[in-house]
């Protein structure tokens, strides 16, 4: 098993990745400290998983909530399915929620520990890919909106993160892929050797071999730890965990929530910031190939949808949140393991790279 903090003083918290970590009861109790905990997951995760956590949990008073599955219900409507759960149960401001499920069990439940009684402990085991290397580090919660993804929530940092790599078995591969686009933003933003590494084992992480799974997980969730330790609130640094975030959120949101994968529209996102950083001669073209063909053997898409026209896409992308004083920043590539947050584009540009990387009508 590996074990690393995230380093934020009296909020710090361990991150545990390993085999059959759902198997250890002993790791979750330390974190725990009143009587009651509640488990929040999803219809699909809870017949797979919740068994175990149960098991692990002996001695405690424990509620459930099982939450619809999918990306479309993740908003205050069903935030307040966990709410009626934990007053309807008197939860005390000593209650434990655990997130086991993927990134939107996971901010979903975060959300609900930050806002119930002002604040209460919380701990993640994320069950997804995507969640394991990003999501259920870092403390960002929340839920969407319809015009605008994660634009209602809250930073609220987990007690412990336990990512159980067994738990990846029974991910479908178009899940998987999806993590994996993460996964490759690590190597762009702020760690070329680690594309280098991904370019020469990406059939090893297709393969779900454990050792690459396991290592890619640490490698990435030691990159975000060491970022939002520097940032926690995302005034800085943090907004570079955001490259290809924000055509991407327009793809989520302009396309209906749960349509694309978070992942995949990431994956498109990290292309069309590649080849704007291209055309503002900032990356030359062999790193743009580089990062289409590590993204296409991902089995991740490289073109934004054809209906999502540029208008579309600037009507979307405005209520980015890294847009300040009413102007739009992206997340922009100098080289392979070297991003920069930028307001110093030209939108010219941009509709030229929306061009070149949406599918033709
Ligand atoms: P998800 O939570 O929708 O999970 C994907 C699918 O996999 C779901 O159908 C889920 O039920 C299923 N699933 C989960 N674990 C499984 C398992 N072990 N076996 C079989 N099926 C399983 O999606 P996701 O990709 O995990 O997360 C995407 C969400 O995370 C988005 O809402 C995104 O905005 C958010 N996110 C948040 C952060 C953050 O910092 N908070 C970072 C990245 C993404
Ligand atoms: N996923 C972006 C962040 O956590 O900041």
């Amino acid at each position: 098993m590996k074990t690393f903090d995230v380093d934020l003083g009296e909020r710090s918290y361990p991150i545990f990745i390993g085999d059959q970590l759902l198997s250890q009861p002993a790791l979750l109790a330390p974190y725990i400290t009143g009587p009651q905990v509640v488990v929040v997951s999803n219809e699909t995760v809870a017949p797979l998983y919740l068994d175990k956590v149960v098991a692990a949990l002996t001695g405690f008073n424990l509620e459930k909530v099982i939450l619809p599955d999918g990306e479309q219900y993740k908003t205050l409507e069903y935030l307040n399915v966990i709410f009626n759960q934990l007053l309807e149960s008197r939860c005390a401001r000593d209650v434990t929620l655990i997130a086991l499920g993927g990134g939107v069990v996971g901010d979903m439940t975060g959300f609900a520990a930050a806002a119930y009684q002002r604040g209460v402990n919380f701990i993640q085991i994320p069950t997804t890919l995507l969640a394991q290397v990003d999501s259920s580090v870092g403390g960002k919660t929340g839920v969407n909106h319809p015009l605008g993804k994660n634009m209602i929530g809250a930073f609220h940092q987990p007690q412990a993160v336990l990512a159980d790599t067994a738990v990846l078995s029974t991910l479908d591969d178009r899940q998987l892929s999806a993590g994996i686009a993460e996964i490759i933003k690590y190597g762009l933003i702020c760690d070329a050797p680690f594309f280098d590494w991904l370019e020469a084992n990406i059939g090893r992480l297709l393969a779900r071999e454990g050792d690459a799974l396991v290592y890619a997980i640490e490698r990435s969730c030691r990159n975000k730890a060491a970022i939002v330790a520097q940032d926690e609130k995302e005034s800085g640094v943090r907004a570079l965990l955001n490259l290809g975030h924000t055509f991407g959120h327009a793809i989520e949101a302009g396309m209906g929530y749960g349509t694309w994968l978070h992942g995949e529209a990431v994956a498109v996102g990290i292309c069309l910031a590649a080849d704007l950083s291209r055309r503002h001669g900032w990356l030359d073209d062999a790193s743009v190939a580089r990062i289409v063909a590590l993204t296409q053997s991902a089995n991740l898409p490289t073109q934004a949808p054809a209906a999502l026209t540029f208008a579309k896409f600037n009507e979307l992308m405005a209520v980015d949140k890294k847009v300040k004083a009413g102007k739009l920043r992206l997340i922009l590539l100098k080289g392979i393991g070297e991003a920069v947050v930028s307001g110093d584009f030209d939108v010219d540009l941009m509709a030229a790279s929306i061009a070149a990387y949406r599918e033709s009508a």
